[in-house]
């Protein structure tokens, strides 16, 4: 018996993936079809699938063409697959072609033409709503949020406004945007989704128009450095219903949502310690210091609550304004450092001390990269990683279109409560 394997993700199953799959079963006499597990495809920045697991194999099955459905779950499993189930030809799509060709060690390897005119990535496009994103900026740069939108279904950048006329027009070029406009309430009103990128000062105000236009915002944080002002604006987005949602990556990447889990879950006990650091050295943005602190407050304020009983704030200056925070906070049973610079250097960590263990993760934490874990009793470390390009925003994003798909305007990455009390500190930190 000679037995075919062919791989893909059948997102919205179409007739392409009908006949490569027909194709293939004449290559053999079993056909075993490999599709694409959702862990999987999250991990290498597939963030468009729509069609469940369940459904994807489903729509496979119902085909009738098919011996034996499994599902791809990591990067390099095609060639244990290939041994695993003794296959005879691997057969793929041409969109593919030489990129599989170190398999023809192991089995014949065979590409077919596609069908032309079709894909999932099409059908995706012409059926569900898209919605158009217009970014307010003061800053040169998009923080990847251009690239990293077209990895996700439903977001269009379309627009810019920039108050500096030069700046506009290099934004404009640069990320070959349809349009850019002279009055900031033409973006809002062009716009579903407005991405407020500005420094500090100027948030609030854009953020309060677009709100007040019933379009929804995404802003980096905080909102505010005056904390009324950051419950005012939630309480705004409330009356118009639309959301309202930090710029804060990490709680929408799962390897961060792991180490939440590991540590509030009690897996290293109860938590003594979080000492937390971060510094960036950016001369052109002098408020960037309360930019790091925002991400430098969420695992303590999710680990460690809301409640301290007490807050020691230290800060140092310098000609281009604060270069140094460091915030210790004291609770019931544990404490809390932050250290965070701008020009002065620390390096960049996370250290959680529980009474059965220690989490930490080096290097850029804030985006949920990797972790590791050093248990009391065990004699090894336990390591927790996941590797995507970019930033992280398609991460993000996801989780707003997840919410919009689901008509909810209260995220449960940075809750609001959590949001209103980084500005509260913010606010301590700026006084
Ligand atoms: N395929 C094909 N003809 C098409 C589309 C897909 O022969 N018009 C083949 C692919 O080459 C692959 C298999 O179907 O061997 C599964 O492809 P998949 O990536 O799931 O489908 P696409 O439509 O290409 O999906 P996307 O647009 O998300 O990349």
């Amino acid at each position: 018996m000679k037995k075919v394997i062919t791989y893909g993700t059948y997102d919205l199953f179409h007739k392409g993936h009908f006949n490569i799959l027909k194709r293939a079963r004449e290559y053999g006499d079993y056909l075993i079809v490999g599709v694409t597990g959702e862990n999987y495809d999250i991990g290498r920045g597939k963030l468009s699938v729509h069609d469940s697991l369940a459904e994807r194999i489903e729509n496979v099955k119902n085909t009738g063409l098919v011996d034996q459905i499994i599902v791809e779950e990591y990067l390099g499993q095609k060639i244990s697959d290939i041994v695993k189930y003794d296959v005879d030809t691997f057969v793929i799509g041409d969109d593919w072609r030489g990129k599989f060709d170190h398999l023809s060690r192991y089995c014949n390897m065979v590409y077919l033409e596609r069908t032309k005119g079709i894909s999932s990535t099409q059908i995706r496009q012409e059926n569900f709503t898209t919605y158009d994103v217009g970014i307010v900026t003061d800053l040169k740069d998009d923080n990847n949020f251009i690239s990293e939108s077209k990895l996700v279904n439903g977001f269009n950048v379309a627009c810019v406004y920039a108050a500096d006329d030069e700046l506009k027009k290099e934004f404009t070029q640069r990320y070959n945007l349809k349009q850019s406009f002279a009055d900031y309430s033409e973006l809002v009103e062009n716009s579903d989704i407005v991405y407020v990128r500005t420094k500090i000062n100027n948030r609030s105000r854009y953020i309060e128009e677009a709100i007040k236009q019933g379009k929804h915002v995404i802003s980096d944080p905080p909102f505010s450095l005056d904390a009324s002002e950051q419950v005012h604006l939630y309480n705004l987005a409330k009356e118009h219903n639309v959301i309202l949602m930090d710029n804060i990556k990490m709680v929408h990447i799962h390897v961060f949502n792991q180490l939440l889990w590991m540590t509030q879950g009690g897996l290293i006990g109860d938590i003594l310690s979080i000492n937390c650091s971060i510094s960036r050295e950016d001369k052109s943005r002098n408020n960037i210091l309360f930019d790091l602190l925002s991400l430098a407050l969420v695992p303590i304020l999710k680990i460690q609550g809301q409640d301290f009983k007490n807050l020691k704030i230290n800060k140092t200056y310098g000609t281009e304004g604060m270069e140094f925070v460091s915030l210790f906070f004291e609770y019931e049973n544990s404490n809390a450092i932050i250290n965070v610079g701008n020009s002065i250097r620390v390096d960049n960590q996370l250290e959680i001390i529980g009474t059965k263990g220690t989490i930490r993760s080096k290097g850029k934490w804030w985006r949920g990269n990797y972790f590791e874990v050093e248990k009391t009793d065990a004699d090894h470390v336990e390591v927790y990683n996941t590797n995507y390009a970019g930033n992280g925003f398609k991460y993000l994003l996801k989780a707003f279109s997840t919410m919009l798909a689901n008509d909810r305007i209260d995220s449960m990455g940075v809750f609001e409560d959590e949001s209103i009390k980084i500005a509260e500190i913010m606010e301590k930190v700026n006084n």
